[in-house]
């Protein structure tokens, strides 16, 4: 029973396909889920028809990317017997449940929505805002609400999605007559987004700043090498800055060797430390972290077929689910039944 007390806490979360996941995804989610598939019920959502609302210009990016996907999620880690991994658009009662809460918001809530709102801008799409895309906080609220998740693991960005989820739950459970769909919350990685290599605030596939998990080992020696540093240290005898310096903040999110890392920036303040010095450093730490997940991917990537049984099953599992909450709005709502026993006159 999908609300057996006896149920660990259930998890959802999930990633748009449209691009193999990177080390950013690695520190900001994807370490994390790793863990909490130890002490929670955890649903990864391969998040398809999400990914469509801003590329329906290139589905064949989207449809591409979920097997792309689904091979970081288990190079990292995630384990399909205590994960369970699913495929968004193969699960129509998402859909069907997008459709019934789009009735419990306003255009007027959606656009003041603070994720969205940053995001058309982001996206440039001025007045020409797809519905679809206006649209997709009610459908991830279908997402969260069809698990009855209670915990959503989402970058800081995502908060407000989670406080529109809440908003949604609380009038279709008012309309219902009882608590049938639970809040949610937000759980917000405490470590910050990691920036991308060029020092800019966000590591993304698109800015081209990225390391994908996929690296080759020449691909993150030429990516350390070109990272950005402390732009006014010069000279290796020269006092250093710490803050703001990618090499450092890397080091920080990676290198389990806490008192190494202090050492190193209190030499590199101090004027003495060259760059290329903490480079290597650096480029161990990441080539050990990488090259265990690449040659995981590499194995995944060379038998698809055992990928999309795990697919296969994970949407299975998913499915049933999904459609049980369906069932149980569509019944709160009273909707017409084509079921015996029901009809207009029993009220
Ligand atoms: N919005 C998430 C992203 O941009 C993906 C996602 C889709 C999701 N549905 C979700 C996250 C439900 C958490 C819960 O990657």
């Amino acid at each position: 029973m999908s609300n057996s007390r006896l149920e660990k806490p259930v998890i959802l979360t999930g990633d748009r396909t449209t691009g193999p996941l990177h080390l950013g995804h690695y520190a900001g989610s994807l370490q994390s889920r790793v863990a909490l598939q130890a002490t929670h019920r955890q649903f990864l959502l391969l998040a398809d028809l999400q990914a469509l609302t801003d590329n329906a210009h290139d589905p064949d990016k989207v449809r591409r990317n979920v097997l792309e996907v689904a091979f970081d999620y288990l190079a990292v880690g995630i384990d399909p017997a205590l994960t369970t991994i699913c495929v968004q658009s193969a699960l129509p009662a998402l859909a069907e449940l997008t459709m019934l809460y789009m009735n419990f918001v306003t255009v007027a809530r959606l656009e003041r929505n603070p994720t969205i709102k940053t995001e058309i801008q982001l996206r440039g799409f001025e007045r020409d805002v797809p519905v679809g895309f206006l649209c997709y906080p009610v459908s991830q609220a279908a997402d969260i609400t069809a698990f009855k998740a209670t915990v959503v693991p989402v970058g800081e960005d995502q908060a407000p999605l989670i406080e529109q989820t809440n908003e949604i739950v609380r009038r279709v459970n008012r309309q219902i007559g009882h608590d049938l769909l639970p809040e949610a919350v937000a759980m917000i990685p405490k470590v910050g987004r990691l920036p991308g290599i060029d020092g800019k605030a966000k590591m993304s596939k698109s800015l081209g700043n990225a390391i994908p998990l996929s690296a080759s080992a020449d691909d993150i020696r030429a990516a350390v090498r070109q990272m950005y540093t402390d732009p006014n240290h010069l000279r290796a005898a020269d006092p250093g800055c710490v803050e703001g310096n990618v090499v450092f903040t890397y080091l920080d999110a990676f290198c389990e060797d806490v008192g190494a890392v202090a050492d190193l920036k209190a030499r590199y303040r101090q004027g003495g430390l060259g760059d290329m010095v903490v480079k290597r450093q650096l480029e161990d730490v990441l080539q050990a972290l990488l090259a265990p997940i690449r040659e995981r991917r590499a194995r995944y990537a060379a038998d698809p077929g055992y990928v999309l049984e795990v697919l296969r099953q994970g949407t299975a599992k998913a499915r049933a689910r999904t459609e049980e909450t369906l069932g149980e709005v569509r019944a709160g709502l009273g909707l017409f039944s084509l079921d015996a026993g029901q009809s207009a006159a029993a009220e």
